[in-house]
Parts: C-alpha cells; sequence; structure tokens
C-alpha cells in the first residue's frame, strides 16, 4: 500500500515544496518511488496556481531535486486522503487541527518532530541562505523520518 505524504505550510511556495522535493528526491534515491505518493499544500490560497518561490527551486536545483510544482490551497478532504500531513510551524498546525476532522488529528505532524520538534521559520522575507538552511533542516527531518516508516512502504 502506498504511503501518501502532504506537506503545508502557509504560502505553498517555500517550504512545503522544498520538503516535497526533497522526499521526492530521498525516496527516488532508496527505488521506493511507487510506494509514496508526495504532495504539497498551503493553508492560504495567496499564491494558488503559482510555481515555487525562485529561491526554493534555486536551492532544489542545486540538490538535484527539482520537480514542477503548482501551489494549492489544502483542502478538507486532503485529511482524508493523506496518512501523514506535516506542518511547518505550529500555527500550520493549529489550522490543520482546525480543518481536519477529529477522527484525523492523529496524522497531523510536526515535520521537526523527528529530530526532537521545533518550527520551521517561514523564509519569505530572508535572504538565498536562509533557504539553504531550510532545506538542510527538512532533508536531515525526512530522512530519520524515511528511516521510520520505509520498512513499511510497499
Ligand atoms: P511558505 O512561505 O508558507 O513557506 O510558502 C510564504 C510564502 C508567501 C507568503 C508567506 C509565506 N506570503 O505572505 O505571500
Amino acid at each position: 500500500m502506498k504511503i501518501r505524504v502532504l506537506f503545508v505550510c502557509l504560502g505553498n511556495i517555500c517550504r512545503s515544496p522544498m520538503a516535497e522535493g526533497i522526499l521526492r528526491r530521498l525516496v527516488a534515491g532508496r527505488g521506493l518511488k511507487q510506494n509514496f505518493e508526495i504532495d504539497s499544500a498551503g493553508l492560504s490560497s495567496w499564491h494558488a496556481g503559482d510555481p515555487a518561490d525562485p529561491r526554493t527551486r534555486q536551492v532544489l536545483e542545486t540538490h538535484s531535486a527539482d520537480f514542477l510544482h503548482v501551489a494549492r490551497q489544502v483542502k478538507a478532504a486532503d485529511c482524508g486522503r493523506y496518512d501523514y500531513i506535516f506542518a511547518m510551524d505550529r500555527e500550520n498546525y493549529r489550522e490543520l487541527r482546525r480543518l481536519c476532522p477529529e477522527g484525523e488529528a492523529r496524522k497531523l505532524r510536526m515535520v521537526l518532530e523527528p529530530l526532537g520538534g521545533g518550527e520551521v521559520p517561514d523564509p519569505y522575507y530572508e535572504d538565498q541562505e536562509v533557504f539553504e538552511q531550510t532545506y538542510t533542516m527538512l532533508e536531515r527531518a525526512l530522512r530519520v523520518w524515511l528511516d521510520e516508516v520505509a520498512p513499511h512502504a510497499g
């Protein structure tokens, strides 16, 4: 059975597409592409239809993790579809708790939980270097998470 993963941030142009690109690359590197469905979405509709932020694309390209992304807003039906729904920060988490029915609340996670917790700060008003740091942080967390779930994939 496929493991369905959704990353959620505010705009769906910086952090969550970055996490999506990272996990896609990690999964492909382990030959597990068929075992995962990976997507991302934003709590706002501000950037719906847009590609990822150029700074996110730059970082993803540097790490050969670029993919075609079109931003979209998260919807209540996503709570049912996905097995893991990762929030970048506590505000994302709170809003997802409001969006998703109580029965789906166990699917909601903080993306840095595998590293002991914390938040991925919004890099939108920061420079390229912060985007690179965001990549490093997300990749570390997602490697740990993938080590845990990969044996159950397929
Ligand atoms: P993201 O970053 O939530 O990581 O995609 C942001 C992107 C856009 C805005 C805020 C955060 N914005 O205010 O438009």
